[in-house]
This record gives structure tokens, sequence and C-alpha cells, in this order.
């Protein structure tokens, strides 16, 4: 099992998730759907995954939990295109969700997904041992308040405005980085990582979480709308504060690099195998989309 199987194996479930739900409430199925498989790349899933493949290779035990993580991280990003947060028209190659279904149906396809993961992970847990319930919870607390909704909120009230830096690790830290790490985290608890092993890919967590925004904001600024399937420029029109527009181009770049560098010499500590999280870290900072 390598990387792009895995990839397809996600996207086979995600695309057959919501097959053959009818009635009157319809529309939310097509609109969730509409997102969900509209050709994200699925890092988290898959660095789920690859976090627990160091360990184990029946990926198909944690598979749901893979897929609940990319339904949370899809809703974020239908509610962050909103007209009242970034205002994008453009989302995975395709017009935003509130483009084609309405504000209404947009802000309520994002709340259905962020519950469908809720669902997922529930019927997972049930009849499980005590990791099933440790990696889900990790990843709802990633989502909530002091996690992802943390981040847009500070991201969000500083707008126009120039935050001081420790604010703006904050809020990569929080927006991006929590579903990321808990991606990481929760693969390694599931497959029943030694618990010094679970501290250094928590620490891995955090500094790919860090360098996955920071290339983000870059991509922002130097990146193709046609590769990236969004807009570029959206962060300079909506005057957001970024690393970008704290450190520059160049020295953001650097600190991409010494962030990977540093995620690549930890997963080197650890046992196991490491070949495609590895991969993954690596692929992360040559990214074009
Ligand atoms: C974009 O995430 C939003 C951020 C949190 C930076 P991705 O770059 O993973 O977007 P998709 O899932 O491939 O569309
Ligand atoms: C998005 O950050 C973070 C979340 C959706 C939680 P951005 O606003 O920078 O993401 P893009 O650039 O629109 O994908
Ligand atoms: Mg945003
Ligand atoms: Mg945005
Ligand atoms: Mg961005």
């Amino acid at each position: 099992m390598n990387n792009k199987v895995l990839k397809e194996e996600v996207d086979k479930y995600l695309n057959e998730y919501f097959n053959g739900k009818t009635g009157y409430n319809k529309k939310i199925y097509e609109s969730m759907s509409y997102s969900l498989n509209a050709g994200g790349k699925r890092v988290r899933p898959l660095l789920l995954l690859a976090s627990y493949g160091i360990y184990n290779d029946n990926y198909e035990e944690v598979i749901d939990v893979a897929a609940a993580i990319e339904m949370i991280h899809t809703y974020s990003l239908i509610h962050d295109d909103l007209p009242c947060m970034d205002n994008d028209d453009l989302r995975r190659g395709r017009p935003t969700n509130h483009k084609v279904f309405g504000y209404s149906i947009a802000l309520l396809a994002g709340d259905g997904l962020l519950n469908e993961a809720m669902n997922i992970m529930f019927n997972y847990c049930t009849g499980k041992s005590e990791e099933a319930l440790k990696a889900c919870s990790i990843i709802s607390k990633a989502a909530s308040s002091n996690g992802m909704i943390g981040g847009q909120v500070v991201d969000i009230l500083s707008e126009g405005k120039k935050i001081s830096e420790d604010e703006l690790r904050y809020m990569h830290k929080k927006k991006t980085g929590e579903l990321i790490k808990a991606a990481i985290v929760s693969g390694a608890i599931l497959g029943k990582a030694p618990s010094h092993e679970l501290e250094l890919l928590a620490q891995y967590g955090d500094k790919l979480g860090l360098a996955f925004q920071i290339k983000d904001d870059i991509l922002d600024v130097v990146g193709d709308t046609k590769i990236m399937g969004k807009k570029s420029k959206s962060d300079l029109e909506n005057d957001k504060c970024t690393y970008v527009t704290l450190y520059g181009i160049d020295k953001c770049k650097a600190i991409c690099e010494e962030l990977t560098e540093d995620c690549i010499n930890i997963i080197d500590k650890i046992h196991g195998n490491t070949e495609y999280i590895k991969e993954i870290t690596e692929l992360l900072l040559k990214r074009k989309r």
C-alpha cells in the first residue's frame, strides 16, 4: 500500500459515502458531496493513515477516522470561503459551495459535514478500545474553539491589522496546525505507538502543521490560480496578516525548509515503516497546490 493507492481508497470512501441518500433534505447531500469530492489533496487522511501505517499495515481498520477528519477539513473550507469570511469564489477547482448552492445551504453543508464526522467517530468508537476513544477525542478537540476555530477567530479579527509574531504563530498553529497534528497523533495512537514515539510524532505534527500554513501563505502570493484550484492573492485582497506580510517570501521559504528538515530529523528517530510519512513531508514542501 502506498500513498497513491491510499489516496484512491480515501477518495472512493468519500465518493460513495452519501450515495443513495434521498428525502426532502436531498439537497444537503448534494451540497456536502460537491465540496467533499471536488479533488482535495487529502493531506489529513493520508497523514493519519501514514502515521498509523508506521505501526500497522491494515489501513482498512482506521479509514473511517481518516474520512471523518477530511469531512471536518472540508466543512472548514466551505465556511472559510463564505462572503462573511474570506469571500472566495473558487475552491478545489470549482465554484465555491455557496456560489452553487447559496449561502444557507452552504452554511448547512458545513454543519452537516462536521456532524457527520462526529457520527462516524462515535460509531467507530462503539465497542472499541480506549485508543479509539482517545484518538477521536483528539480530533474533535482539534476542531474546537481552542483549536481550528480559535485560529480562524484570530484570522478574522486580525484582518487589516498588524499582529504580534506570537499571535500570528497562534493563529497558524490553531487554524491549520491543530487538525494536521491531530491526524498524525491520532493515527499513531490507533497504531498503538510507544509513548516516546507518540511524543516525537506530536512534535513532528506541530512543525508540519505550521510549515503547511506558511506554505499556504506563500502560495497565496506566488501560486497559480489554475494549479491551486483557488484564487491567488486572496489574502492580499482581504488585507490578511500572514507569515508573508510579516517576514516576506524569502524568509518564509527558509522557515518552511527549516521546519521540514526538523520534521525529517524527528521521523528518522522513529522505528517502523516511516517511508510514507517521509514522502508526504517532502511533497508538502515542494507542493504547488
Ligand atoms: C487549505 O487546505 C486550507 C488550509 C488549511 C491551509 P489544503 O491545502 O489541504 O486544501 P485541499 O484539501 O487540498 O483542498
Ligand atoms: C484556512 O486558511 C484555514 C481553515 C480553513 C481552517 P486560509 O483561509 O488561508 O485557507 P485558504 O487559503 O482559503 O485555502
Ligand atoms: Mg481563511
Ligand atoms: Mg481562505
Ligand atoms: Mg490561504
